[in-house]
C-alpha cells in the first residue's frame, strides 16, 4: 500500500497552533501520504472543511477510505499556484510540510535516494519539467557547483562538478548509483551522514525550483488567509526556515506587505520522544503564524 511509510512530523504542535476554529476551511499544500491531513480533518466539525494539494499526481492512487468524507477534496498542483486556486475564498488556516515523503524517497523509480539505485529522475511531479539525470548531463561545470554549493552547503561541490563533467564525457550518468559513486570518490566519509546527502539534496531542490515555490507560496498565502487566518509551515533546511522566518519579519518580500504574528513561540523543534520514534524528524522547524489585518 503506497500511503503506509510516511510518518507525518509535528502533528500535536501542528493542530494545537493551526486549527482554531472546528468549522474553518483549511488547505493542507503538501498532502504525501496524508498524515496531516487525516488528523485535521478528525479536529473539524461537520461544517468545516480540509482541501489538499500535491504536487505528485500518484499520492491519490489508493486513498485511504477515511478521505471519502465529503468536507475533504484533493487537488494535483503546485502550491505556487494557491491563489490561482482560491481566487475568491478566504482560507482560515494553510499549513505546508516541505520535502518530500519518505514514501516518495524510497521510491527507487523516482530517483531521490542515493541509498538503492535507479533512474536519475528526482521529479516530485514526473509528468513534466527536467529530470535531474537531463540536466546533470547539459548544465555546466559551474552552474552544478553553485547548485551544490548554495542549495547543499557541500564543500566539496568543485571537485564534484568537476568529476560530473569528466564522467559524463565519456557516458551520461543516467543512474542514482552512478551519482553516487562519483560522489563517493571526492568526498571522504568522516561522519554518520553519507556523503552524497548534501549533493542528492541539493539536486533535488534545483530540479523541483523548491525555493521559488516557497517564496510564491509564502505570497499567495498571505492573500487567501482570512483576517487572524494562520499559516503553519515545517522546513528541514535552514535555506528554508530562513526564507520564512524574514517572511513573517517582513523581510525579502516579492510584492506582499501583509503582516504576521507568530502564535506563541518563533518556531517549534519535535520532541526528543518523536525524534526517537521518528529520526526523520530531527530536522523540522515549525513556524506558526497569525496574518494581521
Ligand atoms: C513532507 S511531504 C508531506 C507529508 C504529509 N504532510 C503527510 O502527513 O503525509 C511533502 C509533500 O509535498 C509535495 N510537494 C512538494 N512540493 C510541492 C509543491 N510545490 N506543490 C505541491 N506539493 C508539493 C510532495 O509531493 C510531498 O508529497
Amino acid at each position: 500500500m503506497i500511503h503506509a511509510s510516511h510518518e507525518a512530523v509535528m502533528v500535536d504542535e501542528v493542530l494545537e497552533n493551526l486549527v482554531f476554529k472546528q468549522n474553518g476551511k483549511y488547505v493542507d499544500c503538501t498532502f504525501g501520504a496524508g498524515g496531516h491531513s487525516l488528523e485535521i480533518l478528525k479536529k473539524l466539525n461537520k461544517e468545516g472543511s480540509l482541501i489538499s494539494i500535491d504536487k505528485d499526481e500518484t499520492v491519490s492512487i489508493n486513498l485511504p477510505s477515511h478521505f471519502s468524507d465529503g468536507r475533504f477534496s484533493l487537488i494535483h498542483d503546485s502550491f505556487s499556484n494557491l491563489q490561482g486556486i482560491f481566487e475568491d475564498e478566504e482560507i482560515d488556516g494553510i499549513l505546508v510540510d516541505l520535502g518530500i515523503s519518505s514514501t516518495q524517497l524510497d521510491d527507487p523509480n523516482r530517483g531521490f535516494s542515493f541509498q538503492s539505485n535507479g533512474p536519475l529522475d528526482m521529479r516530485i511531479d514526473s509528468s513534466k519539467g527536467q529530470t535531474a539525470s537531463e540536466w546533470i548531463n547539459t548544465a555546466s561545470k559551474k552552474e552544478i557547483e553553485d547548485v551544490l554549493w548554495i542549495l547543499g552547503q557541500e564543500r566539496a561541490s568543485r571537485k564534484i562538478a568537476s568529476k560530473i563533467c569528466q564522467s559524463r564525457e565519456k557516458q551520461t550518468i543516467e543512474s542514482t548509483k552512478e551519482l553516487s559513486d562519483l560522489i563517493l570518490s571526492c568526498v571522504s566519509k568522516k561522519s554518520k551522514k553519507h556523503p552524497a546527502t548534501n549533493s542528492f539534496r541539493a539536486i533535488r531542490m534545483f530540479v523541483n525550483n523548491e525555493i521559488q515555490e516557497l517564496q510564491k507560496v509564502l505570497e499567495a498565502a498571505s492573500y487567501v488567509l482570512c483576517c487572524g487566518g494562520r499559516i503553519a509551515i515545517i522546513s528541514f533546511h535552514s535555506m528554508e526556515d530562513r526564507i520564512v522566518k524574514r517572511f513573517f519579519q517582513n523581510k525579502d518580500r516579492i510584492e506582499s506587505t501583509i503582516k504576521f504574528n507568530y502564535i506563541k513561540e518563533k518556531f517549534l523543534k519535535p520532541t526528543k520522544e518523536e525524534i526517537e520514534n521518528n529520526p526523520r524528524s530531527r530536522s523540522a522547524i515549525l513556524r506558526v503564524a497569525e496574518k494581521v489585518c
